[in-house]
């Protein structure tokens, strides 16, 4: 079957890559690095810039981790990481996940974190995910679920912001609430034994100044013009909803002891499967 590419919403511009980059195994894989033991050869589907999967080539070795990435700026970005890692057990590689390059049950583990949610058709994604790993194998999956978003105090150029990203989400075929559907997903791809968890990663003090930031730099890089072509906003309004985020950052750097001024939670829901889980936790 051939693919489309389909969009990502979050495009490839330089505050959504700096962004991606401040995730790490330990910060966004904590509930799938139990699962992780010496000598498993394991996957990392969508890997971004690379980050989380460096990490995993510390919990593997000497095993080793293939990330792949549809997006062939992004496997470039995530050698050079591993290379500043001096990760050798890491590499990398471009594929989409509706149709990974592998054969049947190559892998112990595989990982997908934050792109079902960028596929119109995440079953086939997972179903992919299965067929590469092997009988026994572990799959740990995480998403993003923004009917959790939580935001206060809520500036309504900002919350204007939040409501046309969704929409975006939608327009562009994805499911803005994917992360309470994988459970639903992995079962329906042949996986059990699931465990489930849902986090929230909270953004206050300077990491609420990064996002902000972060926001400005979508806003300017791609959003505001994806916004203004879908006749969802007016220049202005994409200015005011700069001014309202640079507003924010200003006043988190300068009150950042009692940095409460903005604080926007996303919501997770992280999921482990293993096949075989009750074998690999106990080592
Ligand atoms: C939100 S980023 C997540 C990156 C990383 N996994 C993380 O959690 O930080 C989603 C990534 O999925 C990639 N992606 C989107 N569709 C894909 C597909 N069909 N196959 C492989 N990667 C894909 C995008 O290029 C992007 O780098």
């Amino acid at each position: 079957m051939t693919n489309q590419r389909e969009q990502y919403t979050m495009g490839y511009g330089q505050a959504a890559t700096s962004i991606m980059s401040m995730r790490t195994a330990q910060n966004h894989a904590a509930f799938f690095l139990p699962y992780l033991k010496p000598g498993m050869k394991m996957l990392d589907c969508g890997c971004g810039p690379g980050t989380i999967t460096v990490g995993f080539g510390e919990a593997v070795a000497p095993g080793e981790v293939v990330g792949t990435e549809i997006e062939e700026a992004h496997v470039a970005i995530a050698q050079e990481n591993a290379l500043k890692q001096n990760a050798s057990n890491v590499r990398f590689e471009s594929a989409d996940l509706y149709s990974l390059p592998f054969e049947d049950a190559s892998f112990d583990a595989v990982f997908i974190s934050a792109v079902l949610a960028n596929l119109k058709e995440p079953i086939r994604g997972v179903r992919e995910a299965f067929r590469v790993l092997k009988s026994g194998g572990v799959i740990g999956v995480k998403d993003f679920d923004h009917g959790g978003d939580l935001i206060y105090p809520a500036d309504p150029a900002i919350e204007k912001y939040g409501e046309l990203y969704v929409r975006m989400r939608l327009d562009n075929g994805h499911d803005p609430n994917s992360g309470r559907k994988i459970g639903a997903l992995l079962i329906e791809a042949g996986f059990s034994e699931l465990k489930f968890s849902a986090v929230y990663e909270t953004f206050t003090g300077p990491r609420a100044a990064a996002f902000a930031q972060f926001s400005v730099g979508l806003l300017t890089e791609s959003w505001g013009n994806e916004f203004t072509s879908r006749s969802w906003a007016t220049k202005e309004d994409i200015q005011e909803m700069i001014n309202a985020y640079r507003e924010t950052v200003t006043k988190v750097i300068n009150q950042f002891r009692a940095a409460r001024l903005l604080e926007i939670d996303r919501s997770f829901i992280t999921l482990v499967n293993p096949r075989g889980l009750e074998e690999l936790a106990q080592g």
